[in-house]
Parts: C-alpha cells; structure tokens; sequence
C-alpha cells in the first residue's frame, strides 16, 4: 500500500485537521510528518470541538493509528496537556498513539530562546507562535538537539543541562529575562508521562504498516506559502511543509507516496508577519475574519484575510505534485455579492502568474469577479444541490488549477463535507 499525503497550500489554517478527520475511516493509520505545537488542528463532531497541536487528527477515530514521525518536533509539556484532554473525552490516547524516537524534543529553553530572538528582531519579526519551533529546529540541524529517544538513557539529565546552559548563555547575550522553573516543572512531568508512551523506531513501524497491506494518511502541519525552502522566506516555518518532507519526516521511499491532497480555502488567510499579496484591510477583510472565524487556533491572533491567490495556489500545487484538491469554507463565501479571484500579480507593469523571488508590497493582484451565490450552503449533503454559482466557482477552479477538485468542504462539522 501507498501513504496518502494531505497538506496546506497556503498559509495554514486550510482546514487540515477537519479534513484529516473526516477521511480517516479510509485509512489504519494517520502520521504526522514536521511541524510541532505551532500547528492548530480544529475538527469538530458530534457537537465536540477540539484543537489538536501535536497528535495526529485521526486519534478520535475507534481503529486507527497515530503516529508522531521523526519530523515533528515535541514539547512534553503541551504534549501532555494534549493527551489529557483526549482522555477526558473518554478516548485512551496511550493505545494508540506511537511516538518516533528519533523525533526532536522542545525544551522550555528553546521557548524562551525563541520570544527572545523574536524581541530581538525588533520590526523584523517573524510573528512566531513562540513555541520554539524555530530554535528547535536549529539545534537539530546545529547537531545539539535531544531526541525522543534520549529520555530512555541514564544520562539524559546531563544532555538536558547542557543543552539548556548553552540557551541560557544565549538568552543571557540578548538581555531577556525569564522565568524558567515552573515550565521546567511541567515538562519534566510531561516527560514522565511520554515515557509511558509506546516509543518506537518509527521508520521501520511505519514501512511495516505499509508491507501489512496498511493504509497511511500522512497529516502536514502549516502551508506550502510557509515552507522553509519554498514559502515567502524569512517569513516562514523552519521545517519542509511539502510533500518532500513527508518522506524525511517519516522515513519512505518517494514511490510510497499515492494521492497527494492539496487543501486550500475559498478564500485566503495568514497569521504573523510577511508578504500577502491579495490581502484585504478594509471592511470585507473584516466581513471574511468576522464570518470565517479567522482568529488562530494556537495563539488566539486575529488572521490576516483576503481573496483566493491563483498564482501562489499554481506554485504549490507544482511543488507538491497535487492529484486532488480539497476546498474548504467555501460557506464563508455565503454573504458576499461579488467574489474575487486574484488571476495574476502586476509587478511594477509586468504582468506575472508566477511566484518571483519576494513578494513585496509592489505587487498588485488582478482579479477576476465572480457573483456571489448568495445561499446558505451549510446543509448542502450533495454537490446537486449546490447553488449555480458555487458550482460555477468550483469548476472555473478546477480548470485554472488543472487538479480535480474532489472534496468541498461547507462547514466545521466532520459531517459538512461534501465528496464529488
Ligand atoms: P488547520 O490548521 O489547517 O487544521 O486549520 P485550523 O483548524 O487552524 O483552522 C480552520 C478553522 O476553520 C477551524 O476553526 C475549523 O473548525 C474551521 N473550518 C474548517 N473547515 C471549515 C468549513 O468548511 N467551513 C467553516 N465555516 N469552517 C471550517
Ligand atoms: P497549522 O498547522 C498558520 C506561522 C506563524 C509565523 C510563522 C513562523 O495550524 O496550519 P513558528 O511558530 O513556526 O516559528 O512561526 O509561521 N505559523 C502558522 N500559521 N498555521 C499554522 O499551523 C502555523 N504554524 C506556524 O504565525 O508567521
Ligand atoms: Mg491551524
């Protein structure tokens, strides 16, 4: 069998975690592949609505598998509030959540690294969710990091301080103060409960699965525009968004991987700083935040809104060798009588569909109208009864992208999911 690969085509935020959750029934197992508690996976059923960070979206589903792959990168201590949560649920997360042991430990020490080298960008800041991705990430690459699988030796203690005496140092030259004892207390307590956890060698788990004749959904975290090598850099993740880093992340071979689902909103959102070229600060960015929801699921920061962005959609669809496309609040979309499209950029007079290398503040989009439908869609159990113009919305998509579009998303429910 193959590993499925579902990613954001954006900025994050598309509605992974709905979607990851509503298809899991097709799948034995579901494994993430980078990213860590930055993400904000919201899925909702049965009148429950939950927001996961670091545990794959499929963990509600009775049979299935989850995995933390080797890419993600973990913070016990939220790790463990995660965990507890689930449980309450009435879900036992210990059965059936596998943890990569070569997967990277955040320490509270990178948190703090990471709100420091935030304030010291000063303007320039990157408007991270202060997780300690970027830190993180950094030390893994530096060969400093602490792995899953050192919490299982006798000298982990001592990686642990030495590693956080060289962040002290640094937090130190930046001149920022912290409080280190409490986080220090949760996370040791996380790292208990993790060690409880059925720790594995999580490449050879994974590829077993697949030689068992099991099907995998591998669940990216953030977006192709945030990608580390392929999204508006520096303003970024610090970790391989795309399809490629679901190999990485995992531990497969390039001909395991099957379908590849790009998902992307109706419309178009990001949260922090950088570039966006079809961003709206008038009112009816207003009206798409006001309506969509668009406040992070993770910090709680209204996202920045605005119209659909063809030419960064076409980008990542090529980046990540997109076979089907999943659109998602399509129902936002419900109110408004005129809907845009942005077709192409005009940089400084130059008409361009392709991505250039910054996208900067010259850059203005050129959109295509389209009229609004005007209809409550969220009840819609099938694509005949769609409104004209959604229909219209959706095809003229689909021919512009050149990828089917094969899942219409119509609300936050597992069950407002609409298959064609
Ligand atoms: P993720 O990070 O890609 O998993 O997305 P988030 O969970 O951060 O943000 C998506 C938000 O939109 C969440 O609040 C979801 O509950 C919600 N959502 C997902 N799909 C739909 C949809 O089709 N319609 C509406 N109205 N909300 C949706
Ligand atoms: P999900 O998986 C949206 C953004 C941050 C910031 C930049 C770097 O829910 O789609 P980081 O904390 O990674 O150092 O932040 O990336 N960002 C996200 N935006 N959705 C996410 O995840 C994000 N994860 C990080 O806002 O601009
Ligand atoms: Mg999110």
């Amino acid at each position: 069998m193959k590993v499925d690969v579902l990613l954001g085509l954006q900025w994050g935020d598309e509605g992974k975690g709905k979607i990851v959750d509503a298809i899991t029934p097709k799948y034995d197992s579901v494994v993430r592949f980078q990213g860590g508690p930055n993400a904000g996976h919201s899925l909702e059923f049965n009148n429950i609505k939950h927001v996961l960070h670091t545990i794959p979206s499929g963990i509600f589903h009775k049979n299935s598998i989850n995995v933390i792959g080797n890419g993600v990168v973990i913070d016990a201590a939220i790790l463990k509030k995660e965990i507890e949560a689930i449980n309450k649920l009435g879900v036992d997360v210990s059965q059936k959540l596998y943890i990569s042991k070569k997967a990277h430990l955040i320490i509270p020490t990178h948190r703090i690294l990471d709100a420091a080298q935030e304030n010291a960008k000063g303007k320039a800041k990157i408007g991270s969710t202060l997780k300690g991705i970027g830190p993180t990430y950094t030390d893994k690459i530096a060969r400093n990091g602490l792995r899953i699988g050192d919490i299982l030796t006798p000298n982990f203690i001592e990686k642990y301080n030495s590693l956080k005496q060289k962040h002290i140092d640094l937090i130190n030259f930046l001149n920022f103060a912290f409080e280190l004892e409490e986080l220090e207390k949760e996370w040791f307590k996380g790292i208990e409960l993790i060690k409880t956890l059925k720790i594995v060698d999580s490449e050879y788990f994974v590829n077993n699965l697949l030689k068992e004749n099991k099907k995998i959904l591998a669940e990216g975290a953030q977006g192709t525009m945030l990608d580390i090598d392929f999204g508006t850099y520096p303003f970024v993740t610090s970790s391989n968004t795309v399809t490629a880093g679901a190999l990485t992340g995992i531990g497969i071979a390039p001909q395991k991987i099957g379908e590849v689902f790009g998902i992307f909103k109706a419309y178009c959102t990001r949260v922090g700083s950088g570039p966006f070229p079809t961003e709206l600060l008038e009112e009816t960015g207003e009206k798409l935040r006001q309506i969509g929801h668009e406040f992070g699921a993770t910090t709680g920061r209204p996202r920045r809104c605005g119209w659909i962005d063809l030419p960064a959609l076409k980008y990542s669809i090529m980046i990540n060798g997109v076979t089907q496309l999943i659109m998602t609040k399509a129902d936002v979309l419900n109110e408004f009588d005129t809907i845009k499209v942005c077709t192409a950029y005009d940089i400084n007079g130059n008409i361009s569909k392709t991505i250039p290398y910054e996208l900067s503040d010259e850059i203005k989009p050129i959109y295509k109208d389209f009229k609004g439908w005007k209809t409550d869609t969220t009840n819609i159990k099938s694509e005949v009864e769609m409104p004209t113009e959604l229909k219209n919305y959706i095809k003229y998509l689909e021919i512009e992208l050149e990828v089917p579009i094969t899942i219409v998303s119509l609300g936050p429910d597992r069950n407002q999911t609409i298959y064609r």
